[in-house]
């Protein structure tokens, strides 16, 4: 069976998030979506890892073989753990990919069975980012097109934008 991790710290899930998530679930038989606590990123995640997980579930529920699990320990550790062979990422633009680079070197050094596969966004999403929908929210701004339904609706009860 050809399972597959999409790791990510999903603050929120956005529509970018969200097809190469899809993609994944047309390449692969499953395809686990494994939402990072992320406690030290930045200033601490917006939505809380329960919210993260829930808002996760509910935007891939339409998709059969994606399950979401969270997990607070290294990637390297937890893919292990659930016993697939390869993490993938999508990557937007030149931006992305130092970042996603020195984390592929890394995790290789610490296991290099674990293959990192990248995909490229859709042109659609090539400028989305969770940032991005936060502020955007934060603002009043209508973030229709970069985060699905059921993520406006949280966002809009946890920011108070329309
Ligand atoms: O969506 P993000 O925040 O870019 O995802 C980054 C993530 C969660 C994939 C990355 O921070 C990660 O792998 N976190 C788990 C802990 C870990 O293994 N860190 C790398 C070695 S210090």
């Amino acid at each position: 069976m050809r399972k597959v991790l999409v790791p990510g710290t999903f603050d929120p899930i956005t529509l970018g998030h969200l097809d190469v998530i899809r993609r994944s679930s047309q390449m692969f038989d499953v395809v686990v979506v494994g939402v990072a606590a992320s406690k030290n990123k930045g200033a601490g995640p917006l939505f809380s890892l329960e919210e993260r997980v829930a808002l996760a579930r509910e935007a891939t529920s339409e998709l059969d073989n994606v399950e979401v699990t969270s997990f607070d320990n290294l990637l390297v550790d937890f893919a292990t753990s659930i016993g697939v062979a390869a993490i993938v990422k999508g990557l937007r633009a030149t931006t992305d990919f130092e970042y996603e680079f020195q984390m592929a070197m890394l995790n290789y050094r610490l296991k290099p069975a674990l293959e990192t596969l990248f995909v490229m966004s859709s042109p659609d999403y090539m400028y989305v980012s969770s940032s991005i929908a936060k502020e955007l929210a934060s603002l009043g701004g209508d973030t229709t097109g970069i985060v699905p339904a059921c993520v406006q609706e949280a966002l809009r009860n946890k920011l108070g934008s329309r």
